[in-house]
């Protein structure tokens, strides 16, 4: 309740629509809208304590044997992509309805993958990627995305993966033709056909897909919904620099002539409060003192080394705090009748 009451006080404050209905609009680009302020903007669960992405810390993954081969249905399937968009925050890749599925790998059922998008940077030189591993992040990270369950709230698995740059050009072929349709989808909204047969198993070449990390985190845009499935495969996909370049110079997030290039469309790292990562063997053991975390985004959040618990009364603190001085404004406290009145809107039909 608290946590809803100050999501709607923040959406106010920052005119957005206050309504259950409408969600905040969230972006990459302005610091008014970007992931630093998800917690506040937006709904659910952007300020929980099981959020995506994390720095897998590989020293503090364990083994766990239930992690065994996955079994992927249609992915070798030629029919199967059948349209790319670009959403105004990412490009997505939807696959035929009933087409592709995932089980296996201690998943708990049979998924449906029914799209995948990416993430990346500003360029093949620039880290992109979501999660990290030891501080480590990729020009990019393809998410395939898989439900399981009833339609009206799935069981979410997402597979994660690593792109990283080659010095080649044009490589590899796959790649090449998922590109060649970027010009095309240069404006959001803009969709088009994906006519060149291309599969999912093309998109992945290198990748050993019996090793990979296993948490429980969430979605990693708003709303940032808890109880998602995590995969991420411990091997790359090697892009050229060349295709890589093209996302952050091809598509915008707006209309072409009058927005910026889609770029850093990521967002940080996220506290791990305590969970832990596991793996088909466990990560190099260490001796010694715990390591102090990693030069990653997520500054401020000190956890118990031991138990890695932190109370995520920090998180709302930080935003009450944030609230606070923005509401000793002698210019927002003017209209605090007004406010308080859409505070009333917001508040009573929950
Ligand atoms: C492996 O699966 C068994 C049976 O479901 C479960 O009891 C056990 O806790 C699992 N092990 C790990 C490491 O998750
Ligand atoms: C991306 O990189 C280009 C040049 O490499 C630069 O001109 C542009 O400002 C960068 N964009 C962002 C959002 O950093
Ligand atoms: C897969 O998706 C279809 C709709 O595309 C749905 O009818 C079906 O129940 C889903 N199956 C699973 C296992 O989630
Ligand atoms: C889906 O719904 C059916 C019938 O409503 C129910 O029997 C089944 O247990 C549900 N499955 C899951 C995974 O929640
Ligand atoms: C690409 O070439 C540059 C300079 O020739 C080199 O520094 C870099 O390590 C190479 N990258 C890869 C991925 O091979
Ligand atoms: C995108 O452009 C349209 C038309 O110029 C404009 O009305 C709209 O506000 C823009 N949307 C965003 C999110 O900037
Ligand atoms: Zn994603």
């Amino acid at each position: 309740m608290m946590n809803a009451f100050i999501a709607c006080l923040a959406a106010c404050l920052l005119h957005e629509v206050c309504s259950a209905s409408t969600p905040v609009s969230w972006c990459y680009h302005r610091p008014s809208c970007s992931d630093a302020v998800w917690s506040i903007i937006a709904e659910k669960d952007c300020d929980g304590t099981q959020q995506s992405p994390i720095d897998i810390v590989t020293a503090d993954v364990q083994a766990n044997t239930n992690l065994t081969a996955f079994t992927f249905t249609g992915y070798n399937d030629r029919a199967t992509l059948t349209e790319i968009e670009n959403t105004g925050r990412t490009i997505k890749v939807t696959f035929g309805d009933q087409k592709m599925y995932v089980e296996g790998g201690d998943l708990p059922g049979l998924f449906n993958s029914t799209q995948f998008h990416l993430h990346w940077g500003n360029g093949s030189a620039t880290p992109g990627s979501e999660h990290a591993v030891n501080g480590k992040r990729y020009p990019m990270e393809l998410h395939i995305m898989n439900e399981a369950g009833n339609g009206s709230d799935p069981v979410l698995s997402v597979l994660g993966i690593f792109i990283e740059a080659s010095n080649d050009t044009g490589k590899p072929e796959s790649w090449k033709t998922l590109t060649s349709y970027l010009a095309q989808i240069a404006s959001a909204g803009d969709k088009t056909h994906v006519s060149d047969k291309l599969t999912m198993d093309d998109l992945l070449p290198g990748v050993d897909r019996t090793k990979y990390y296993r948490y429980l985190g969430s979605l990693t845009t708003p709303s940032c919904d808890e109880g998602v499935i995590w995969t991420i495969f411990k091997d790359s996909v090697k892009v050229s620099q060349d295709l890589i370049d093209l996302f952050s110079t091809t598509v915008y997030i707006n209309q072409t002539t009058n927005s910026p290039l889609m770029t850093n469309t990521f967002r940080a790292v996220q506290p791990i409060y305590g969970r832990i990562v596991t793996s088909q063997v466990a990560g190099p053991k260490t001796t010694g003192l715990i390591k102090p975390t990693s030069g990653t985004k997520t500054t401020g959040f000190v956890g118990n080394p031991t138990t890695g618990l932190i109370t995520p009364r920090s998180v709302i603190k930080t935003s009450l705090t944030k609230l606070t001085s923005t509401a000793t404004n002698p210019s927002l406290a003017l209209n605090f009748p007004l406010l308080s009145a859409v505070l009333l809107y917001c508040i009573l039909p929950s």
